[in-house]
């Protein structure tokens, strides 16, 4: 891994005023391991909150409006998540395309939205399992970059992207050790041909069932620069162990 290992915790609709303990926890850990970059996004109620809390990790939005203001009822534009505290915010995660709609068209708009907020936007992608299946993977998340990419990648290493495949989703299950690095291998070769040298500050994350039991095999996979985690995030004690196995080793 060229970079700092980024891990960072997707709370989705989880958390209230409750969970700051954990957040401060997890904070606290984090601190432990300057050679990782810790992030959480919690519910966008608990931004706020959880920036008085914590001291050493990033906090991020879960998605965000490509307007910057405006009639939207019930939509959060991407300032507004700086404005609360967040520094990066994560978007087209398969929730949202798939239980709201999200095209790649939407999701590209709202990255670029991100960007002009001076957030980090981390732009998730990744196949069905029927997808997977009928040996589409790669060409579908090829397509998914195509369309969801912002054409300007903004400051080195402002743009992520998450690689997680829908069918790894809060199942348990994972692709194997060889998947990942192959599609991750792709994933690079996309961002070089679209972003030529800019490409080199950007991360791919995996994501899909990452816990503290897979975590290591996962993240020295090629071309992994870090996680994107979802229930294993919502504990200090399951998120921090996946963080220690983020930390470079020391020898
Ligand atoms: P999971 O979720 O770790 O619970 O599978 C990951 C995600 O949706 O980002």
């Amino acid at each position: 891994m060229p970079h700092r290992p980024y891990i960072v915790g997707n709370w989705k609709m989880n958390g209230t005023r409750a969970s700051l303990a954990e957040a401060r926890a997890i904070d606290r850990g984090a601190a432990r391991n300057p050679g990782v970059n810790v992030g959480i996004a919690p519910p966008a109620t608990l931004l706020a909150p959880m920036a008085e809390a914590v001291e050493t990790i990033s906090l991020g939005g879960q998605d965000c409006h490509a307007q910057a203001s405006g009639a939207f009822t019930g939509d959060i534009s991407a300032a507004m998540l700086a404005d609360a505290g967040a520094s990066f915010v994560i978007v087209g995660h398969s929730e949202r395309r798939l239980l709201h709609g999200e095209t790649n068209e939407m999701v590209k708009a709202k990255a670029a939205a991100a960007l002009a907020a001076g957030l980090g936007a981390i732009v998730c992608v990744g196949e069905t399992e029927a997808e997977r299946d009928a040996g589409k993977a790669e060409s579908v998340v090829s397509a998914q970059l195509a369309g969801s990419l912002p054409d300007d990648a903004g400051t080195p290493g402002q743009v992520t992207v998450a690689y997680e495949p829908v069918w790894a989703i809060g199942t348990g299950r994972v692709p194997s050790a060889v998947d990942v690095s192959t599609m991750h291998r792709a994933i690079r070769a996309t961002l070089e041909g679209r972003y030529g040298a800019a490409n080199a500050g950007m991360r791919i994350l995996y994501g899909g069932s990452v816990n503290a039991g897979n975590a290591a095999e996962l993240l020295h996979c090629d071309e992994v620069g870090g996680a994107l985690v979802g229930g294993a995030s919502l504990t200090a004690d399951s998120f921090l162990t996946i963080v220690s196995a983020a930390a470079p080793s020391t020898d």
